[in-house]
């Protein structure tokens, strides 16, 4: 078989994908279910049935695209990533595994391949947490990480429910219906950008993830008393921002307290009450998201954290309420699934680096029911999660080609 990537295409699609946007490109904002978000979907799906490939979408948005195998109720092959941004993104994050997905099915079918099993290429719901607080909703619900009932219960900033939201993006049937039946994947693999620097550093062709990070993040709701900038005397204070300053600089502690690399602590969110420049902030919400390979050591950074404010609370005679969103396992990648990247990367002659990926993904509740791995390509200066995020067409068509003959491995 003679795999040919097309380059050219595939990069104008990524470029015609960033103009989809809720604001000026290059600055990419796709936010689930907003206009822009539905309308990169339309798009793409354009791109697959142009393919032939035929396309199914379930009660939440999470879009199958199916070429079908000739044993089609064999368990099949899965890739892809999502479409979603969060605000002030780029265009690389999630899309390299879409459209880079869709390029390599192109490549198998245009090279004569044919698949003993599907091979499915999924556009995930909502990877990131912006609007419902949570990420990877769509594979968290494929899996059956997140029930049915509590994915009922989430609700966007304006109090509108999952529910509603889906069902106004066109979005129908019974949420319980988004678990795949056991069994449904006999493999999945998903390209993405690293989201690190690593790669590039080292002149290394692609990463093959062998461990994805537990993630954990919750609210962090403070109240203390407002009152006057100017008739409030410094002693008789119970200023909720100062609180959480305090708090913050914890969360920085705790998680440098480890001593290990992968311990990462982020307050990324910090919402002030009432937000004029004369008046002592009595509420503030923050968001905290902790980060590591070892979950007792996770657990241990958010314990430290939980400790600290306690006893900011107390000194400051405020009150420290806090939410736990998410608090999830880490995730080990399949063998089998490693050893067809590592097969597919000698027979390619590329460099390959085993690696961990720190950054979730919906990969990471995908092998909560399958056997799973991801392929990390370069990016420019590890940038992600901002404008200027880029990866290189070559770095891009490596990726493509090694998940192409990776996918057709799992499929024969
Ligand atoms: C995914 O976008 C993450 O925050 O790791
Ligand atoms: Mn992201
Ligand atoms: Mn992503």
């Amino acid at each position: 078989m003679k795999l040919a990537i097309d380059r050219e295409r595939l990069v104008s699609e990524i470029q015609a994908l960033g103009q989809i946007s809720e604001v000026e490109p290059p600055v990419v904002t796709r936010v689930v279910f907003t206009e822009a978000d539905l309308r990169a979907r339309a798009w793409v799906i354009a791109r697959c049935k142009e393919s032939k490939l035929s396309v199914r979408t379930d009660a939440v948005g999470n879009t199958f695209v199916r070429w079908a195998g000739s044993a089609p109720s064999a368990p099949a092959v899965g890739t892809g990533s999502h479409l979603d941004a969060i605000p002030n993104a780029g265009k690389y994050d999630g899309v390299v595994g879409v459209l880079g997905g869709l390029e390599a099915i192109r490549a198998l079918k245009a090279a004569g391949f044919q698949p003993k099993r599907s091979i499915e290429l999924l556009i995930f719901t909502s990877e990131e947490p912006t609007r419902f607080g949570v990420g990877c909703l769509g594979s968290r619900m494929l899996s059956g990480t997140l029930t049915t009932e509590s994915a009922a219960k989430l609700r966007d900033s304006s109090s509108n429910s999952l529910d509603e939201v889906r069902q106004k993006a066109g979005f129908e049937g019974p949420l319980s219906s988004v678990k795949l039946a056991a069994g449904h994947y006999h493999a999945f693999v998903e390209l993405h950008i690293e989201q690190g620097p690593i790669l590039e550093r080292e002149g290394i062709s692609v990463g093959i993830v062998e461990r994805i990070a537990a993630p954990a993040s919750e609210s962090i709701f403070l109240e203390g008393l407002g009152g006057h900038a100017g008739g409030v005397l410094m002693p008789d204070r119970k200023d909720a921002l100062c609180a959480a300053s305090e708090l913050i600089l914890e969360v920085e502690r705790a998680a440098r307290s480890t001593g290990a690399i992968d311990t990462v602590a982020t307050v990324g969110i910090c919402d002030v009450f009432p937000g004029a420049v004369n008046s002592i902030p009595s509420k503030v919400r923050l968001s905290l998201d902790v980060r590591d390979t070892d979950l007792v050591r996770r657990d241990g950074v958010m314990n430290e954290i939980f400790l600290a404010s306690k006893r900011i609370a107390e000194k400051r005679s405020v009150s420290i309420r806090t939410e736990i969103l998410n608090a999830d396992a880490p995730a080990e990648c399949a063998p089998k699934v490693i050893g067809a990247l590592v097969e597919s990367c000698r027979k390619h002659k590329l460099t390959y680096l085993p690696m961990v990926s720190r950054a979730y993904h919906d990969s990471l509740f995908v092998s909560r029911i399958a056997p799973t791995a991801m392929l990390f390509i370069p990016c420019f200066q590890g940038y992600s999660h901002r404008p200027d995020e880029y990866a290189a067409p070559e770095d891009i068509e490596k990726g493509v080609l090694v998940l192409a003959e990776t996918l057709a491995k799992l499929a024969s």
